[in-house]
């Protein structure tokens, strides 16, 4: 069954416990040599998801003892890797070695690295190859193992005993990731970066092997958790003091489909409507293939869901559609999103729209263009095409760069176009807006997000953050607007 099997993993977690037990006192040893407790940075690179598994590894070491901070010339730096496209694990490299440098300066300094990138054997060689100096080595699905790994780099790995499975060290690195796992382990500590909204996994994993994503050999398979654990820990958080929540999953809307007792998205959302105190509902990322009108019905009538719809387009080529196997066509994906306009109409699309997959052609791209006019997007995130090593598109004949990066442009440039267009509609209009934090910028304004997701910023008082407020949109700046509290 793929589920959140709690009884079992009742045992993993009291593992993870006297690990987090043991860990304590090692943090307690080096924070009396030291005459300070160790620090701790924890970067991320990527999505959502490993947003929120950072404030994981983080809940951990606060947990036992680590102050985090911010700058990575720290005591302990985590990085949480994404490796969606090639520059993602680029980038990694590239700041891993200024990481060597502070571990010279430091070395007792110890670096762990986990997420996307980490599940990859390709990657792991590289590392061992040739940044031996990283201490710890695991992967996504052994995640909430983080406190035993961490324990063995500081106790020494040659004390690491035999019978835990699937540890390799080379060198001093402790290397541990599984390349699958039906367990899905929480209840552990969490470092929540804000104290007013949350991201909720409601699944992990994808199914659908779209032909040039990485993600479903990285994340494995898809695996929801029960309805009523992600009710229980929602209604904590609201306890806690969280009025908006995002529900995290790769393809939210298959959710629920391998559960014992089936259940949809929309039912679920349903559920977390009721919840008292929660006052804004986000979810995160919607296949086109499984967006049910049933859904389309609960966001309209729902008081708490945000009006904001991410739905990846990928390409509005038919024929690039299929061979990305994503499932519907050009067609199938205007009537949807027409239809939730219609519907909804003060709803935001945003996609997400790759160029430069292998066999396309400029005719494609018109197509392309061609959604992107007729829907309008919000905004859309727009990629060149990343060669995957692995998924199947990696193994087709790839284009010439210099073509792809005149079709980016074109594309890039429609999408600006529609999303400016869009933006200026609510001109004027005063809506409720949640407060997140003071403008980095200019400390006098405060910025927050609309039901839509578009940024507003504003002068206020501080105290706000947190509070949903009533904003007159005054200014529009092409993605974002400047606007006033309005009692
Ligand atoms: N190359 C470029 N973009 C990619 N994405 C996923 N895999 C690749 C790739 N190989 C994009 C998709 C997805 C988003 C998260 O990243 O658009 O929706
Ligand atoms: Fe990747 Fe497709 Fe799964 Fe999204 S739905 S994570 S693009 S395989």
């Amino acid at each position: 069954m793929n589920s959140f099997e709690t009884r079992d993993n009742l045992e993993e977690i009291e593992r993870q416990y006297r690990f987090i037990e043991l860990l304590k006192n090692v943090v307690e040893h080096i924070s009396a040599e030291k005459k300070r407790k160790p620090t701790a940075c924890v970067e991320t690179f990527g999505c959502q998801m490993n947003a929120r598994d950072s404030e994981k590894i983080s809940g951990i070491l606060l947990s036992v003892g680590f102050e985090i901070i911010e700058d990575e010339n720290a005591d302990l730096t985590v990085y949480n890797t994404c490796s969606v496209r090639d520059n993602a694990n680029q980038k990694v490299y590239g700041r891993l070695g200024r990481l060597s440098t502070f571990k010279k300066n430091n070395p007792e300094m110890k670096i762990a690295l986990c997420g996307c990138m980490t599940q990859e054997e390709e990657v792991i060689d590289k590392l061992c190859q040739s940044y031996g100096f990283v201490d710890l080595i695991f992967g996504t699905h052994n995640l909430y193992r983080f406190a035993e790994y961490l324990y063995y780099v500081y106790e020494g790995v040659e004390n690491i005993p035999a019978d835990i499975e699937d540890v390799r060290i080379k060198g001093h690195t402790l290397i541990s990731h599984w390349n699958e796992t039906d367990k899905i382990c929480e209840k552990l500590p969490v470092d929540r970066k804000y104290f007013y909204k949350s991201g909720v996994n409601i699944m992990f994993g994808c199914n659908n092997f779209c032909s040039y994503c990485i993600v479903p050999y990285v994340r494995g398979r898809e695996r929801s958790r029960e309805a009523d654990e992600i009710i229980a820990e929602i209604e904590n958080l609201v306890k806690d003091g969280v009025i908006e929540v995002m529900l995290l999953g790769q393809n939210v809307n298959s959710y629920g489909k391998n559960l014992e007792d089936p259940i949809s998205f929309a039912e679920l959302l349903r559920r977390v409507e009721k919840i008292e105190g929660l006052e804004r509902i986000r979810f995160m990322t919607s296949h086109p293939k499984d967006l049910s009108d049933e859904l389309i019905e609960v966001i309209k009538n729902s008081k708490k869901i945000c009006h904001h719809l991410h739905l990846p387009l990928q390409s509005g080529s038919s024929r690039i559609l299929k061979s990305m196997n994503r499932v519907y066509d050009k067609e199938k994906y205007l009537d949807l999103a027409l239809k939730i306009r219609r519907e909804i109409p003060d709803i935001s699309i945003t996609t997400d729209i790759i160029v430069g997959f292998p066999g396309e052609t400029k005719e494609d791209v018109d197509d392309t263009l061609d959604v992107i006019r007729k829907v309008e997007f919000d905004n859309a995130f727009t990629f060149i095409y990343s060669v995957r090593t692995g998924t199947p598109a990696a193994k087709m004949e790839q284009l010439d760069e210099k073509f792809v990066k005149e079709q980016f442009d074109r594309v890039l440039s429609l999408v600006q176009e529609t999303a400016r267009k869009r933006v200026e509609l609510i001109k004027g209009l005063t809506l409720p807006v949640l407060v997140e934090e003071i403008n980095k910028q200019n400390e006098e304004y405060l910025t927050g997000r609309l039901s839509n997701n578009t940024i507003v910023h504003f002068k206020g008082n501080p105290d706000l953050i947190g509070k949903i407020v009533n904003v007159k949109c005054n200014e529009c700046k092409g993605f974002y607007y400047i606007g006033e509290v309005v009692e």
